[in-house]
């Protein structure tokens, strides 16, 4: 795949504008393998070494980010009247085309994946690949055993019945348990309890496939995830809790 400098410079360093690449060029501050070049238009191939200052910047085609949203913010790319979870994603990280894959509510919180790939996300979020989602849930009421055998067996949301979901009680906290599911339906936990007489006080995603939310992860921070965990996200056995 041949590039541009300029459009591959821009792309990777997202603060760095098409026309700020332009001056750097001037100022002869960008190397292609050892050599300075000067045109905006001189293309590049993927395993050219690029680099600015000296230092190499790493061709990305996608860029993958958790993040432990916190609740107050929406999942949107864009700018509506509440926060929006983009905004969290640091400058260095932030990309064009950067989206939420899925939606958490604004009062949830937990792993959020922030991604440029369209192809992923589809992936991760058709019905159809059953990739499991899994939460912690805070309850009103206490947990009843009567619920795992109902979740195991899809439970019913008016004229929609849910896939199969796995659900855990808390071994110290008789109002809190772990929930796998498979799908996302619009506030699909929120509803799944109410359909029980029971209410969802605090929710908060902890896995999407085989990947574990961070546990360094504080409300609000990003990470990058390595490609070598890419693939987790598209895992269809859930991490055991
Ligand atoms: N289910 C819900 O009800 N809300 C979420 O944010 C995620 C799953």
């Amino acid at each position: 795949m041949k590039m541009r400098i300029d459009k591959f410079i821009s792309s990777q360093i997202p603060s760095v504008s098409r026309s700020q690449v332009k001056k750097l060029l001037g100022q002869k501050r960008i190397s292609v393998n050892g050599s300075i070049v000067t045109a905006a238009d001189t293309r590049i191939e993927e395993s050219d070494e690029v680099a600015l200052d000296g230092e190499r910047i790493i061709y990305k085609k996608h860029i993958y980010i958790m993040l432990n949203k916190p609740a107050g913010y929406v999942c949107s790319a864009h700018e509506g009247n509440s926060p929006v979870v983009t905004e969290l994603v640091p400058e260095g990280l932030r990309r064009g085309g950067l989206f939420p894959a899925g939606r958490l509510d604004k009062d949830t919180e937990g792993f959020v994946l922030m991604t440029d790939d369209g192809e992923l996300a589809h992936n991760m979020l058709a019905p159809s690949r059953h990739v499991p989602k899994t939460y912690f849930v805070r309850l009103e009421k206490p947990y009843e055993e009567r619920y795992a055998e109902i979740f195991r067996s899809g439970i019913a949301l008016g004229e929609e019945k849910c896939r199969p979901a796995q659900i855990t009680p808390d071994s110290k906290d008789r109002y809190a348990c772990t929930l796998v599911i498979h799908e996302g339906k619009f506030h699909q936990i929120k509803r799944m309890f109410e359909a029980l007489d029971n209410r969802v006080v605090y929710l908060k995603r902890l896995a999407i496939g085989s990947l574990v939310l961070d546990a360094s992860l504080a409300p609000g921070e990003c990470l990058e995830i390595m490609h070598k965990d890419v693939e987790k996200l598209l895992c269809h056995q859930a991490p055991k809790w």
